[in-house]
């Protein structure tokens, strides 16, 4: 029997003994943890996914994203019980489950306003072949109302059945961050859940605590999980934005913000973040626009929230100002100069490039015409452009003017000045956008030019000496 038809432990029962099937719409980075997931509790996953070489690997038994390769395991082990299988044909995947996941993701417009395309194609998908007593979660991070407002309709109107009466309907938010989405998922973080129905809520946080260990966190309504989820990233946005004023702030003092920061945050009120050099990622730059698009509908204006996210934005124009600074006390013209690039991906150990200020930086490089050498450990390719991309952070370094080093990726804070000087055979600058390098105290082979954020500037002299610049 259907899920929303039994009662909530005999669906559980149902759902460990592998009587239901589970359709996860997008299988990505998110989709692929929640299949993950619900196939460990005993579930049949179909993963759904426009992705045809995704599907290659994960047939092959194979995770897609480098940075989750421990996926494989599991995704091997439910393929070979049978409990895992991935397509690119959405009605198929609607027509046979009993529990619907949504993970596609929604974008943002050139003018920032939320695209709720992917999620309402898919509503339409699933709503053509909903049946009576099914269950129907979203778990992409969503303007407040959408499942309310958009979904629920859509669904209502395409199969002819009421929500919370014939369907459960529910609001998840997805809480995982790359590199560890399955012990985020599963170990780390409690479950949100919201529904508008005692019904449809006591099910889906039922059939959520038999998949998570973490236990689940009940919502009021579907509106109040959705603004909790924004707000997560809001609170990231804005104490970021901060930390970028503040960090700006000590680079004109001569002070460093890492010591300050340190002290500061030894009072169990301060949570100074670190600054950087913009905000990337498919989550908390975007999630603000969505909460700024809700206010103002309401009447409201939330100033902080966009002052942060015009801070942020602006942090990556900053720090490609400091490159052209660097690059010119260097005398060097910004177009002869010989660039290495450390880092694709929007922050270390993951293989993600949206919206990364790294590819920000590219592009400012590649418009002056220099010379660039590009690395990450994990990035493979970046859409639309043909570069190669080197694995090892020395080989990018050797005869480089400019090191600039935009992801915090482990290998990089290896990166020792003296090394780095070495493999540039002349003066070099290092423009240090994730503060990876600790130690400023070596005796480089040629001078140095070494600029972090929040940090004053320092040139480094063969001879150990070391004097703060202004750039
Ligand atoms: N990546 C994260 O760490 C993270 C964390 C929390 C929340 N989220 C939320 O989850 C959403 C999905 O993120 P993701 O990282 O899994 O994205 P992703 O790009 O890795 O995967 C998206 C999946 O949806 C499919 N898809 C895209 N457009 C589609 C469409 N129009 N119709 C059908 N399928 C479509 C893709 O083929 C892919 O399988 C984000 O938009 C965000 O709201 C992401």
């Amino acid at each position: 029997m259907k899920p929303f038809l039994v009662a909530p432990e005999e669906a559980v029962e149902n759902l460990r003994k592998s009587r239901y099937r589970v359709g996860v719409f997008g299988f990505g980075h998110v989709g692929l943890t929640i299949g993950v997931g619900w196939g460990l509790a005993g579930a049949k996953v179909i993963g759904m996914t426009l992705d045809k070489q995704a599907i290659r690997l994960l047939e092959s038994g194979l995770s897609p994203f480098p940075e989750e390769a421990y996926l494989s395991k599991y995704i091997e082990n439910l393929r070979t019980r049978g409990l895992l299988e991935v397509t690119d044909d959405y009605s198929y995947g609607a027509r046979e489950t009993d529990i619907k996941i949504i993970a596609v993701p929604v974008y943002l417009s050139s003018e920032k306003k939320p695209d709720l395309t992917p999620i309402i194609r898919v509503s339409e998908e699933i709503g053509r072949s909903l049946i009576k007593g099914d269950v129907v979660i979203i778990e992409t991070s969503i303007p407040p109302g959408t499942t309310r407002n958009v979904v629920r309709p859509i669904l209502e109107e395409k199969s002819g059945l009421k929500a919370d009466e014939d369907f459960a309907l529910a609001y998840s938010p997805e809480r995982i961050s790359a590199g560890t989405v399955l012990a985020d998922y599963l170990e780390k973080y409690p479950k949100i859940i919201g529904c508008d129905s005692p019904g449809s809520l006591n099910l889906v946080a039922k059939l959520y605590s038999a998949v998570v260990k973490t236990g689940v966190i009940k919502m009021s309504s579907t509106v109040a999980a959705e603004t909790e989820k924004l707000f997560e990233g809001v609170y990231r946005d804005v104490n970021i934005a901060l930390a970028n004023e503040l960090a700006l702030l000590c680079e004109k003092m001569g002070v460093a913000y890492d010591e300050v920061r340190a002290a500061a945050n030894s009072q169990p009120f301060s949570h100074l973040h670190k600054p950087g050099i913009g905000v990337g990622g498919a989550c908390i730059p975007v999630y603000p626009y969505f909460i700024i698009e809700t206010a103002l509908n309401q009447g409201v204006q939330l100033q902080i929230t966009q002052l942060a996210r015009s801070i942020n934005e602006k942090a990556t124009e900053l720090f490609i100002e400091k490159i052209v600074k660097a690059v010119h006390f260097l005398n060097i013209d910004p177009s002869k100069c010989r660039f290495a690039l450390l880092g694709l991906s929007f922050r270390g150990g993951t293989s993600d490039t949206r919206l990364s200020p790294a590819l920000r930086i590219l592009e400012f490089i590649e418009k002056t015409g220099a010379e660039v050498k590009v690395c990450d450990p994990l990035v493979e390719k970046v859409e639309g452009k043909d570069i190669e991309i080197l694995r090892d952070w020395r080989k990018a370094a050797q005869g480089a003017d400019a090191i600039v080093i935009a992801s915090d990726h482990k290998e990089f804070y290896q990166i020792e000045i003296e090394e780095a000087s070495s493999l540039a055979g002349r003066e070099t600058a290092i423009l240090d956008g994730k503060n990876v390098i600790s130690n400023l105290n070596g005796k480089p082979r040629y001078r140095v030019l070494y600029v972090g954020v929040g940090r004053p500037a320092y040139l480094l002299e063969p001879d150990g000496s070391k004097k703060k610049v202004e750039l």
